[in-house]
């Protein structure tokens, strides 16, 4: 196979011929996504919305572009997320820039999002904590979407912290998402209750690492990933601790994977101080959040 840099009997390397090759590689390279994937690399080669390449399908490619797509496609080849290498990914209808440090932003995260908006609706000055942030998609997606609500956005990562802040700033938003260090609620004061508290939390459990995908396996940050031999680690300690830090019908919402929601139903109702526990689907039909109020105590 010869690769996309020089003119061959095949006519010069225009736009479409190289979104042919590289689909045709790249699925041969096990993508399942492998047309997508080229056009979002050609786009970024070419500094160009992905829309521009449809209109220009028979322009020839400068070298220049041609270098940075061979580079590219040869990392895609190996499972690196497209994500990682055009440096970012949309999320709720924003961009958020996305680093080897942080989780790749997933549409599924979108129901919390959702969710968490909708329990805020009647609220005149919401505070919200989003543990785990990441990227801090979640936390940015809810105060881009809500004005008035005041977001503490926290992680254990002070790597993945230095994106967030970044997102945060690139959306307007550090006035009202603060920033914060901490292992899920160490930093965090009793004093001053939140109203919502949302965390999409790592929840594979250890053994499942292996039977994961390559482009996560070998890219995605482990500590955003694991957590313990079921997967719910994380998951008990926030159910455990966040009570302390919820307002009285203050609401808790933690995204888990679709076989963990009835387990997860569980941990909460052996908790006295929880009520209306429910289960979300996301747009797929699967369970995909669970949601609590802490129950009142008068
Ligand atoms: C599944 S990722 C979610 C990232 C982002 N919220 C999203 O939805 O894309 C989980 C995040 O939790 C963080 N994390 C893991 N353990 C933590 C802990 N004990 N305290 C705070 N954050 C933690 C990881 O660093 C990671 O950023």
């Amino acid at each position: 196979m010869s690769s996309p840099q020089q003119t061959t009997t095949d006519g010069p390397w225009t736009v479409r011929r190289v979104l042919e090759w590289t689909t045709g590689y790249l699925k041969e390279h096990g993508s399942e996504t492998p047309r997508l994937d080229a056009e979002v690399l050609l786009a970024h080669a070419k500094g160009c919305p992905r829309i521009h390449l449809y209109t220009s399908y028979d322009e020839t490619l400068p070298e220049a572009v041609r270098a940075s797509m061979r580079e590219m496609v040869k990392r895609r080849a190996e499972a690196e997320p497209v994500a990682y290498l055009v440096g970012h990914r949309e999320f709720f209808g924003l961009d958020f820039q996305v680093t080897r440090d942080v989780l790749i932003p997933r549409p599924d995260t979108e129901t919390l999002v959702v969710e968490a908006l909708e329990a805020l609706k009647p609220l005149s000055s919401p505070r919200v904590l989003d543990i785990g942030t990441g990227s801090g998609c979640i936390a940015v997606a809810i105060a881009a979407n809500n004005p008035v609500a005041q977001v503490t956005a926290v992680d254990a990562s002070a790597a993945a912290l230095d994106v967030a802040r970044r997102n945060v700033e690139h959306h307007g938003l550090a006035d009202r998402v603060r920033i914060l260090e901490s292992d899920l609620f160490a930093a965090i004061a009793n004093s001053d209750p939140f109203d919502l508290i949302v965390s999409n939390p790592p929840y594979v459990a250890d053994g499942e690492m292996d039977q994961l995908q390559p482009d996560i396996r070998l890219h995605e940050p482990h500590s955003a990933l694991v957590a313990g031999p079921d997967g719910l680690n994380v998951i008990r300690s926030i159910i455990e601790q966040a009570p302390a830090r919820l307002r009285p019908e203050g609401a808790l919402l933690l995204e888990c994977s679709p076989e963990q929601a009835a387990e997860i139903q569980s941990l909460f109702a052996a908790c006295p101080q929880y009520e209306q526990i429910r289960v979300i689907e996301d747009l797929a039909g699967r369970p995909r959040v669970v949601a609590a109020r802490r129950r009142n105590p008068d």
